[in-house]
């Protein structure tokens, strides 16, 4: 591949700042200054450096990021953080695979791999997602056997069946769901159908993949290679 595609796909930066690094003379292909942003390169077997730092090619990169709450999942947003802004790695086409809400906390898979997130968002495909939450008051069996069956949340189909698990009960009870869907306000609309209230909302898996719980709200950490298979990647 041509060196500049390679720098701007890795590195996320223009051709013409590229053109520039190279007459500095901070970029090299085995050691060799290179001269030329149209050089031929193979980085499997080459080894290219910018500033020093070896360029590591891979065609796509997975990141687990765990999102803070007061955080916009969108790459631009007048008024708030982005999820993107807690991402160093400014190669071009990362983006979070669907949407949290502002206030809700978890799981985000950050990826450049556009055929992953269309499997994983795809209604057809029925990905599990995984959500803990503390609703206010009691949940009940009612609720329960209600999520089981369905509930309306005021779309023209009502939601499909969800396993709701109550965690531990009190004025503020401690839940699990786990939803096939990924409709706007999802769980928030299913719990207000049955008169409650989310008050703290994350997403604790999704697909099969779990939150590593060593990940500090704002933090991320690429994929292992166990985790891309679960995905379907390797
Ligand atoms: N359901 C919601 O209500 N909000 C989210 O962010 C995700 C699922």
């Amino acid at each position: 591949m041509r060196l500049d595609k390679l720098l701007s796909d890795m590195q996320g930066i223009t051709r013409s700042e590229i053109k520039r690094l190279i007459k500095q003379g901070t970029v090299t292909v085995d050691g060799v200054k290179c001269a030329s942003p149209k050089q031929q390169v193979d980085p499997k077997i080459q080894s290219v450096c910018l500033l020093g730092e070896e360029i590591q090619y891979q065609k796509f990169v997975y990141y687990m990021f765990n999102k803070p709450g007061n955080c916009v999942t969108a790459r631009q947003d007048a008024l708030h953080k982005t999820v993107m802004d807690y991402i160093t790695d400014k190669r071009k086409g990362l983006s979070p695979v669907g949407r949290l809400d502002l206030d809700t906390e978890g799981l985000l898979l950050i990826t450049d791999d556009g055929m992953l997130s269309h499997n994983l968002l795809s209604p057809a495909k029925h990905v599990e997602k995984v959500y803990e939450a503390k609703i206010l008051g009691q949940v009940t069996d009612e609720d329960v056997k209600a999520f089981k069956n369905g509930v309306h949340i005021g779309d023209d189909l009502p939601a499909k069946p969800a396993k709701l698990t109550v965690l531990s009960e009190g004025d503020v009870s401690n839940v699990r769901v786990v939803i096939t869907e990924g409709r706007y306000h999802q769980i928030k609309r299913m719990f207000s159908a049955v008169g409650k209230q989310v008050l703290f909302l994350k997403r604790v898996a999704m697909g099969g993949l779990w939150l590593d719980e060593t990940l500090l709200p704002g933090e991320y950490r690429a994929l292992r290679e166990d985790e891309k298979e679960l995905l379907g990647r390797n």
